[in-house]
């Protein structure tokens, strides 16, 4: 609503603070709730309530201050301890509920002792929110670390108009139901006066699980938004597909800076087609898969040899669990045996970099690729794909998605569509893309950029809250 005060709830903020005797260092924070959230603050002005992503100690306050005035919004963090961060952060959310809600349920560890710390850390954030903000204001929670925040601001006495929106995908209720905690989940979740998902698809999966775990509550009506009836109240569920600031990507790709370090890319890469790759360290992304189809696309097609480079950008993320520290020499041992057997003097097939980018780093990447491979097994949205869209000024790149991302929903009309299971059908798409004469590419990534020039992130702000507050 117009004039009214926004809290937004989420267990990252945009900055990752590192304190010591008073001191912090700040690092950078990757992933898309972030690149989603910052300009929505940056506009409304209002309280972001999140970890620092450190343990709590001395001077992440005073810092958390000073980045609140060069923000112009307020930052407030909710300190968790060693313990916490073990069985929150890196037990019940991102080994439990991330690969879960992915599609990968026998990677999940299933380690009871994970439940009580989600509860108390969400009874944390919750409480930390009831004691901010004002009465009127609308309380907007995110994503999967933080579904039982609305159930404790109830209990707490906080009537506030709350909403939440799931980053990531909801599963079917087969995979759902082997969750020991779903009733408790579900059940929570409708504790929230909205409940977004970013496709039709997810929203599908979530109204099956209430008819099958909930059939006490009544979903009704059509089209973009729903309704629930529980006890008295009524609860909206809608499709929202996240987007990006798109204005703010086509300008800095379009600055000097990036003109500049995007040439530096090419002129290290002389006579040949950039394939990108960038992911956050994750095996929902597929990186072993779409290495596979490199493998195969030069097997197939030797005439490509020396003139095609795959540059795969894989982002630190959660490198302290098993299965992603499992994941990371699984990527590093493949790309050594398919350089071992593509490269030659002056040719490397695949450049890896295992590291942050910054922004104009990560800009002239886009803005310097022929081809982006985007290619999850499973993905909420994706917004590397919408961001090479934007980015890409020259409008003459192709984008190669994969089915499983969200999305694809958005972006049919221009990508090729694949299959990331499919490592033929992926190397045949590539080989495709390679070919692409440059009337199709054109008109391929116009008409993708104008669907997300119109569905930017602001846009998908109002409508978020046109629902929330229609009659
Ligand atoms: N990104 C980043 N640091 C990098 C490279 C990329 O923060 O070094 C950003 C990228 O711009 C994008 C986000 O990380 O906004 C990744 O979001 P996406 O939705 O593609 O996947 P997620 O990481 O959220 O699963
Ligand atoms: C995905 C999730 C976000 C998360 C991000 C980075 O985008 O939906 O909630 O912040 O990954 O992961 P991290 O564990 O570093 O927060």
């Amino acid at each position: 609503g117009a004039g009214q005060g926004v809290i937004v709830v989420s267990n990252r903020l945009p900055v990752s603070l590192e304190c010591a005797g008073g001191t912090c260092h700040s690092s950078p924070v990757s992933g898309g709730l972030v690149t989603a959230l910052t300009p929505v603050l940056t506009v409304n002005k209002g309280t972001w309530i999140g970890w620092s992503g450190a343990p709590d100690v001395e001077g992440v306050d005073a810092a958390l201050r000073l980045f609140s005035q060069e923000t112009g919004y307020t930052l407030q963090q909710v300190g968790l301890t060693h313990e916490q961060i073990a069985n929150f952060y890196f037990g019940f959310t991102n080994q439990i509920i991330w690969p879960l809600f992915h599609d990968s349920q026998f990677e999940c560890n299933f380690n009871p002792d994970y439940w009580q710390t989600y509860l108390d850390v969400n009874a944390l954030f919750a409480c930390k929110t009831v004691e901010s903000g004002n009465a009127d204001d609308y309380v907007w929670v995110h994503d999967y670390h933080l579904m039982h925040v609305a159930k404790y601001m109830r209990e707490a006495g906080d009537n506030r108009r709350t909403g939440f929106f799931l980053h990531i995908p909801f599963p079917a209720v087969d995979s759902f139901r082997r969750l020991p905690w779903r009733s408790e989940l579900l059940n929570a979740l409708l504790e929230f006066d909205q409940i977004g998902f970013q496709t039709l698809h997810d929203r599908r999966n979530f109204i099956q699980a209430i008819s099958i775990l909930a059939p006490h509550v009544k979903v009704t009506g059509r089209g973009q938004v729903v309704t629930a009836k529980v006890g008295g109240r009524t609860i909206r569920i809608g499709a929202f597909p996240i987007s990006i600031d798109y204005k703010k990507f086509y300008r800095t790709a379009r600055s000097a800076v990036v003109r500049k370090q995007a040439q530096h890319v090419h002129s290290a890469l002389p006579d040949r087609k950039i394939i990108l790759g960038v992911d956050r360290l994750d095996y929902t992304k597929g990186i072993p898969h779409r290495l596979h189809a490199m493998q195969k696309l030069f097997t197939r097609y030797p005439e490509l040899r020396g003139k095609l480079s795959l540059l795969q950008v894989v982002v630190p993320s959660r490198a302290t669990i098993p299965l992603y520290a499992k994941l990371k020499k699984e990527i590093e041992r493949l790309v050594g045996q398919i350089n071992g057997e593509f490269s030659e003097p002056g040719y490397v097939a695949i450049h890896y970099q295992y590291k942050n980018l910054n922004f104009e780093e990560l800009l002239a990447y886009y803005r310097a690729s022929n081809i982006a491979l985007v290619t999850p097994l499973r993905d909420g949205m994706n917004l590397v794909a919408k961001e090479y869209c934007a980015a890409n000024v020259e409008r003459n790149g192709v984008l190669v998605l994969s089915e499983f991302a969200g999305a694809a929903a958005q972006l049919r009309n221009g990508a090729i569509l694949v299959n990331p299971f499919d490592v033929e059908g992926v190397a045949a798409a590539i080989h495709q893309a390679y070919m692409m004469d440059e009337g199709e590419r054109r008109k391929r990534m116009d008409r993708m950029r104008e669907s997300i020039r119109k569905n930017d992130i602001f846009k998908w702000v109002d409508s978020f809250f046109a629902s929330a507050f229609a009659p």
